[in-house]
């Protein structure tokens, strides 16, 4: 097939949907597709029509390394962009996509998993992998996807949302705060006193207008991905060192456990959780559900990705390789499952 990898973007997750993108196009690849990957708002011009592009052979780890050294200018551009009202696709992005068999959505974060990027291609009749717009805007939102869950009797931390300017009379701590949309744990602080509240609120706010201001679970943190309706093996997380942040989601410094050692009850409980809130938000294709388990088992939904890191660290490549299933063969399920929402 013809298979056009987006990826990078405008999310503070940029670089790491860089990186997923470089993998997943050379897995492609492998898989015998002709697929090429396009910064989704840098665009390109350096082919002459989109044939070239995808018949194009080109190095993707340098073509990673130049798009991540425009991370810093990318921010300036699109403050420019927004404010000239001018698109957010960058050059030859929706030709590349519309000439594609189908567009592999390698992008995380917001403008890409948060269901944007989705409708406008299911407008414009462009096929792409993963969810559809609802159920990306649903999960990329935190509030949102607290209100549909509890709805659906899966159970959340407890939370609120604050907005810009608004009071909180009363916070017991230990709390988390944190961004109502971001990814990658930025912004996400765990506040154990008072003293600390307001730095954490100002960190949050720093990045978006809304924030949530939640309970914090003491307990042990796993996740479980969901593809075509069913569980992976469930993979828990363990920092070596404070909480699962930006620098330890991305620097190795954590332990993954994959199956996770837990009791074979506890485990089929958190697939089944994991499942029902996918349905509860109409994930289709694949996702995965980040879930905390306190020492009395009880059991948090903490959020779902509706575009995971398809990175080398990433867990859902390490939930698939538990049950034998390669990174390649993991693409193409994805592709394939992805098509059979167009064909029913
Ligand atoms: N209510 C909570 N209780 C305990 N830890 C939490 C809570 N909320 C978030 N965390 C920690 O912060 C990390 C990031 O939070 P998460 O809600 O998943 O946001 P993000 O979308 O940035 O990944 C989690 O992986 C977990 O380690
Ligand atoms: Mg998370």
């Amino acid at each position: 097939m013809n298979i056009t990898v987006i990826a990078g973007g405008t999310s503070t997750e940029r670089d790491i949907s860089i990186v997923s993108g470089r993998m997943i196009c050379e897995s492609l690849r492998r898989n015998g597709h002709k697929a090429n990957m396009i910064d989704v708002f840098l665009g390109s011009d350096e082919y002459e029509n989109s044939e070239a592009f995808f018949n194009a052979d080109n190095d993707l780890a340098k073509l990673a390394d130049e798009l991540k050294a425009k991370t810093k200018s990318v921010v300036d551009e699109a403050a420019r962009r927004e404010e000239n009202r001018e698109a957010f696709f960058g050059k030859n992005v929706l030709d590349y996509c519309k000439a594609a068999d189908i567009v592999f959505m390698g992008l995380h974060g917001a403008n890409g998993e948060d269901g944007k990027v989705q409708a406008t291609f299911d407008l414009l009749g462009i096929r792409y992998t993963g969810t559809g717009y609802l159920s990306s805007a649903i999960s990329m939102d935190k509030q949102l996807t607290k209100t549909v869950l509890l709805m659906n009797d899966v159970p959340m931390p407890k939370g609120i949302t604050l907005r810009k300017g608004h009071k909180i009379e009363y916070v017991p701590f230990p709390c988390v705060v944190k961004p109502c949309c971001g990814g990658s744990s930025v912004g996400v602080s765990i506040v154990n006193k008072e003293e600390d509240f307001k730095q954490a609120l100002d960190l949050a706010f720093s990045l978006e207008d809304q924030i949530m201001v939640e309970e914090y679970v003491k307990g042990r943190e796993f996740s479980v991905a969901v593809i075509d309706g069913k569980a992976l093996p469930v993979i828990e997380i363990e920092p070596l060192e404070g909480f699962y942040d930006y620098k330890n989601k991305y620097s190795g410094n954590t332990k993954e456990t994959c199956p996770a050692d837990i009791t074979e009850e506890e485990s089929k409980k958190m697939q089944s959780i994991a499942v029902r809130a996918c349905n509860a938000v109409g994930i289709e294709t694949y996702s995965r559900v980040d879930i905390l388990m306190r020492e009395d088992s009880e059991m948090y939904v903490l959020e779902i990705n509706s575009l995971p890191g398809m990175t080398p660290t990433s867990l859902i490549p390490q939930e698939a390789a538990a049950i034998g299933v390669s990174y390649d063969e993991l693409t193409e399920k994805i592709i394939k499952c992805s098509m059979d929402k167009y064909n029913n």
